[in-house]
C-alpha cells in the first residue's frame, strides 16, 4: 500500500487492495444525492439563482436559465456551467434526478463495509452529511459494525438560501471501530466553526483545510495513516501533510485528482522553501 497517495480511481477498487486494520482514521466528505427533485429559479439582476427545491421548472423558468445550464446559487458560486454535469445538454432532468454533480451515484452500502475493514480497532471514522441523508447513512455504519460516539456540527459562518431556514451548518458523523477510545483534546466541543470557502473554489464542496486538521489532530497521532475515499481537490492530504500525518486515498473524477495533485505539489516545494 503506497502512502501519501490519491488514487484517479473509483474507492471501491482501492478500498479492495488495502489489507485489514491498516488505518488509523478515516475522514470524508462523502457523495450523496444532493436533491430530492427540481431546482426553483429565483432571478435577480437579470441572473438566475437557484434555491435548491422541488418545483416544475418549466414554470419557474420563464428565462431558459436552466436550459442554459446556468445556476447561481447564493455565494456566487457559478454552479450551473462549472460543475453540472458536463455536456449535459438535458440539465434540468439531471437537476430533476439529484445529479447536479457527475460522480454522486455510489451507496453507503458499498463502500462502509471496506471502509470499517480497514480501519484499525480502537479508531475513529468522520463522515460529512447532510442532514436528509444523515439517517440512512448512520444505519448503514451501524449495519456494518460502527458505534455511533456523536454528531458533529460544522458552523461554515455564512448562509445559503432554504425556505425552510437558511442553511448555515453541515453535519459530520463522529463513528468508532470497538474499543472506544477518547478524542486526544476532550475539551473540544462538538460544534465547529470554521469559515467556508466563498467564491473562486477548487472544488464545488471543499471544505476548509482546518476544519479537517482539527479532527486528525483529535483521532490520530504523528505519522498515522489517514484514509479518505472522496478526496475531492485534496484537501484531506493537504491537512494530513501540515500535522506530519500519511495519507491515502482515492478520486474518481480526473479533473479533481489532477487538481488535488497540484495542489500537493505545490504544497511540498512551499514547504521545503520555508525550512
Ligand atoms: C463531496 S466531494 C469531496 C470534496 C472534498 N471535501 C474537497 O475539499 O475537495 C466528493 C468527491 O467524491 C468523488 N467521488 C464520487 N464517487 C466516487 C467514487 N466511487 N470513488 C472515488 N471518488 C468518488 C467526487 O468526484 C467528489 O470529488
Amino acid at each position: 500500500m503506497n502512502l501519501n497517495k490519491i488514487y484517479n480511481e473509483d474507492c471501491r477498487d482501492t478500498l479492495k487492495r488495502m489489507p485489514d486494520n491498516c488505518v488509523d482514521c478515516v475522514i470524508s466528505d462523502i457523495p450523496y444525492k444532493i436533491i430530492a427533485g427540481g431546482v426553483r429559479i429565483i432571478y435577480q439582476n437579470d441572473e438566475c439563482t437557484g434555491v435548491l427545491n422541488k418545483r416544475d421548472w418549466s414554470k419557474t423558468d420563464p428565462k431558459g436559465c436552466l436550459s442554459r445550464g446556468k445556476i447561481v446559487v447564493s455565494d456566487g458560486s457559478n454552479i450551473g456551467n462549472k460543475w453540472l454535469k458536463k455536456n449535459s445538454l438535458d440539465v434540468p432532468s439531471a437537476v430533476k434526478n439529484g445529479k447536479m454533480f457527475e460522480h454522486n451515484d455510489i451507496k453507503f452500502k458499498e463502500w462502509l463495509p471496506d471502509v470499517f475493514r480497514v480501519l484499525k480497532e480502537g479508531t475513529h471514522c468522520y463522515l460529512m452529511v447532510n442532514g436528509r441523508n444523515l439517517k440512512d447513512l448512520q444505519t448503514e455504519a451501524e449495519k456494518v459494525g460502527f458505534i455511533f460516539q456523536n454528531l458533529l456540527v460544522w458552523d461554515k459562518k455564512n448562509k445559503t438560501p432554504n425556505k425552510y431556514y437558511m442553511q448555515q451548518l453541515e453535519f459530520i458523523l463522529m463513528l468508532s471501530k470497538r474499543p472506544a477510545r477518547n478524542i486526544n483534546n476532550m475539551g473540544s466541543g462538538n460544534l465547529l466553526p470554521s469559515q467556508n470557502i466563498i467564491g473562486n473554489k477548487l472544488h464545488p464542496t471543499e471544505k476548509p483545510v482546518n476544519l479537517i486538521k482539527h479532527l486528525i489532530i483529535n483521532s490520530s497521532n504523528k505519522n498515522d495513516i489517514i484514509l479518505d475515499m472522496f478526496m475531492g481537490c485534496g484537501t484531506t492530504a493537504i491537512a494530513c501533510l501540515e500535522e506530519n500525518r500519511s495519507f491515502i486515498g482515492s478520486e474518481i473524477s480526473e479533473e479533481y485528482f489532477e487538481i488535488a495533485e497540484k495542489r500537493i505539489k505545490n504544497h511540498i516545494s512551499q514547504t521545503k522553501l520555508f525550512q
